[in-house]
């Protein structure tokens, strides 16, 4: 696990764009954090770094938001009004998780039994000065996001 220490909106944004650069077809990514944590905020730097030129919103209330016109669309979730896990089969998730694109789901934990068996976890934590980012990566495609990312080896710590 590594942790980044964020200082304001911009610099999340900025880390999650730079992220987007090392994503690949299939890619999950779960977020989970308390209300106003960030999710959103890293959702739209992730959207930025992948070509989305508006201001992407939270699909709170439609679950799933999709941006298909990308060379890496981006399936963006949000399953915090879930009120029974069978919504996500009615949504199809499978196609998403598995698909063409990069899934980012907010407040994954709630449904940690759908998640692939490999995966990015980003917590987000507040602190004081601003936010702690708790990231880990289950699977060496995701370790390798983090090396690039912040010059991590994680096989030299095996
Ligand atoms: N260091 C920081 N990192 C991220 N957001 C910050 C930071 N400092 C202040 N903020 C502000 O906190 C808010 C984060 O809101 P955001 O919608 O991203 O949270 P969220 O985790 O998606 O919440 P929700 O659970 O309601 O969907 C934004 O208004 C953002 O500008
Ligand atoms: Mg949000």
């Amino acid at each position: 696990m590594v942790k980044f220490a964020v200082k304001s909106a911009n610099e999340l944004q900025y880390i999650a764009e730079r992220m987007a650069k090392f994503l690949f077809p299939g890619a999950f990514l779960a977020l989970n954090g308390d209300l106003g944590a960030g999710k959103t905020t890293f959702s739209q730097g992730l959207a930025k770094g992948l070509g989305v030129e508006e201001e992407i919103s939270s699909p709170t209330f439609t679950i799933i938001k999709q941006y298909d016109e990308l060379e890496l669309p981006l399936y963006h979730m949000d399953v915090y009004r879930l009120e029974r896990a069978e919504e996500m089969e009615d949504l199809g998730y499978e196609e998403y998780f598995y698909g063409d694109g990069v899934t980012v789901v907010e407040w994954a934990d709630n449904i940690k039994e759908l998640w692939p068996e490999e995966y990015l976890e980003i917590r987000f934590n507040y602190v004081p000065e601003g936010r702690i980012l708790e990231i880990n990566p289950k699977g060496r495609k995701y370790e390798e996001i983090i090396e690039e990312l912040t010059g991590y080896d994680y096989t030299k710590r095996r």
